[in-house]
């Protein structure tokens, strides 16, 4: 039994890997293991021999069996601490060019547009996709019965019978975070707000969701003046060109007292947009100077107070800057549009450096 033990005990602390082991286990304590056909021999012994035989062989047989088991538990920390050692990886090392994403149109285009109004003063506020009704209509001075809510083809929330919360709309202009942010800050107030925004139409130029640029600025002495040359100077950054013919045509918004919209030159020929040329003119803002009911849903005096608003297309803008034909394709998915009219992470934009790719 002793040369048993020394044998197994030895291939065991030997073995060098788990299939090793397994073979040991079959030849030691397997059904026809050695230790097995001692244990037959039992039957030949004197009653006495056998009392001191048997429990003998079945220590042995545990023993054997703890040692496997020691040894299988030891090979397996030794194959995880290798593979932690081979398996190492560098988490702090650069990422690799061919397996980054690309940065959506709307979101680069988004960044130029914050980093050029924040050269001129302006911070960026936020509000929430869904509003209320106050907020999206009645605060920027369009009653219930007023004509642009129909024309704003709005999506309603839907309300359950008894609700009496006030309704709730998906907002159909960055314009409510106009009112949210005099709420918040007063008067002076610089700020421009992008965001998502929603209405029920669809076609070349327009998706049911899509993207807009508040801007609002009120201080003590603000012109229309002010507003022509900010969005002059935002749209010369902002097209890398000084050469943009921009249009400023009288207009109506029910939030603005006088109020314009304004076009770009630009040119559909063979399937591409290109912008600063040709006999077509593509809207790109509503604008004006804020009609003092809204500066009073505001909460702040129009007695005292003065400012312009405008709001622009973000995706129209986008379409103009970076020759997209069609709106609808920012909201596709497809792989291959993405690849090609994305933007890489890392070329972030800055007014020294240039803007665009
Ligand atoms: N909210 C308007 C729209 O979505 C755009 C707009 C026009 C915003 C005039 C303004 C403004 O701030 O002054 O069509």
């Amino acid at each position: 039994m002793d040369d048993l033990r020394e044998k197994y005990l030895g291939q065991i602390g030997g073995a060098a890997d788990e299939s090793a082991l397994e073979d040991i286990r079959i030849a030691a304590v397997g059904k026809k293991g050695e230790v097995a056909l001692k244990m037959r021999e039992l039957g030949k012994m004197t009653p006495e021999e056998r009392q001191i035989a048997g429990p003998a062989l079945n220590a042995l047989k545990d023993e054997i069996n703890s040692a496997l088991a020691a040894k299988k538990a030891a090979l397996a920390d030794d194959a995880l601490d290798a593979r932690l050692a081979d398996e190492w990886l560098d988490v702090s090392l650069p990422a690799r060019p061919q397996r980054q994403g690309t940065l959506h149109p709307i979101s680069q285009v988004t960044e130029e547009v914050t980093a050029i109004f924040a050269e001129m003063g302006f911070s960026v506020a936020e509000g929430p996709r869904i509003d209320t009704d106050w907020y999206n209509f009645d605060a920027l001075n369009i009653p219930g019965h007023h004509p642009a809510r129909a024309e704003m083809d709005t999506f309603y929330m839907h309300r359950a019978e008894g609700d009496n919360r006030p309704p709730h709309v998906l907002r159909t202009h960055t314009s409510p975070v106009q009112i949210r942010s005099m709420e918040a800050t007063g008067a002076p107030t610089r700020i421009i707000c992008p965001g998502g925004v929603y209405r029920a139409d669809y076609d070349q130029t327009h998706t049911p969701m899509f993207h807009q640029v508040e801007g609002l600025a009120i201080d003590k002495d603000i012109s229309m003046a002010n507003l022509k040359w900010v969005l002059e100077e935002f749209v010369k950054s902002y097209f890398e060109v000084d050469g943009v013919d921009l249009r400023f045509r009288a207009s109506h918004f029910p939030f603005t007292e006088p109020s314009a919209e304004v076009d770009i030159r630009c040119s559909w020929e063979g399937g591409t947009l290109k912008v600063g040329e040709g006999d077509d003119w593509l809207e790109i803002l509503g604008s004006g100077m804020v009609h003092p009911k809204v500066l009073q849903a505001g909460g702040i005096d129009p007695e005292e107070w003065q400012g312009f608003a405008f709001g622009m297309g973000i995706d129209r803008i986008a379409m103009l800057k970076y020759g997209i034909p069609d709106l609808r394709a920012f909201f596709d998915s497809d792989l291959r549009w993405l690849r090609h009219y994305g933007f890489s992470a890392l070329d972030m934009p800055t007014l020294h450096g240039g803007l665009s790719r």
